[in-house]
């Protein structure tokens, strides 16, 4: 399948699936993992007067929903973008009153709002991504980063129980078919790539099947 029509076929299917993932609510493993990566980092941020945070696939804004509960909330502004109209749509239901939150339908590829981010991140967007997407997606990251800004990448690793059982899934057409493009990357490739784009590597975790890298620009 060439990229482009892979492309469609992932938003298609999200498109697809918003009513059952818009009942979705992390699992404790996924909770905690969010805490000691994007919270932790939030914290080194919370002197700022104001925190500019882009989500890269923020689906129906679960994540932001955890954010805007932080006791520093005032001073962040939060842009979520995800390629999917459907989710976008049920991120703007769930979160209409929130002026500090702005979710917009675009694809990261060719994003730009000509603005600097403190923070970006990425909350199982890797396992989507073509291989050959992931230079760009740097690249991107990387014009759109204030300076020491950080960014975070959380998602499960190719080399793992839990990708086997994925393909084993996959193979034995035992899965959703939201499943069909999922193939999780690397977290020592993703590493390797943030040293190529001169990230500053800061920490990588682990929580169950979860794992995150954080680095800063
Ligand atoms: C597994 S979902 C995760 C959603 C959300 N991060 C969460 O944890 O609830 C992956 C999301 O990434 C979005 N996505 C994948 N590639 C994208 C791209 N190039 N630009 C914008 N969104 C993308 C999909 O539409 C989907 O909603």
């Amino acid at each position: 399948m060439d990229k482009q029509t892979r492309k469609f076929d992932i938003i298609e299917d999200f498109d697809r699936a918003t009513p059952i993932f818009s009942k979705w609510k992390p699992s404790p493993g996924f909770r905690k993992i969010f805490d000691k990566s994007i919270i932790k980092t939030l914290g080194l941020l919370k002197k700022k007067n104001k925190i500019n945070i882009l989500e890269v696939g923020c689906g129906h804004g679960t994540w932001f929903g955890v954010i805007n509960k932080l006791e520093f909330s005032k001073k962040i502004m939060y842009t979520g973008i995800d390629f999917s109209e459907k989710r976008i749509e049920a991120a703007k239901k769930f979160f209409k009153k929130d002026k500090k939150a702005k979710f917009l339908a675009a694809d990261y590829m060719e994003y730009n709002d000509n603005k600097k981010y403190n923070l970006i991140f990425f909350i199982e967007v890797f396992q989507y991504l073509h291989k050959k997407d992931f230079l760009k997606f740097f690249e991107k990251t990387r014009e759109m980063l204030k300076q020491n800004g950080y960014v975070v990448i959380i998602d499960k690793e190719k080399y793992s129980m839990h990708s086997f059982k994925i393909f084993l899934g996959k193979f034995l057409k035992k899965l959703p078919y939201y499943y069909k493009h999922v193939h999780y990357p690397s977290f020592d490739y993703l590493a390797k790539l943030g040293k190529r784009f001169d990230f500053h590597f800061i920490k990588k975790m682990n929580v169950k099947e979860f794992n995150a890298l954080v680095m800063k620009n």
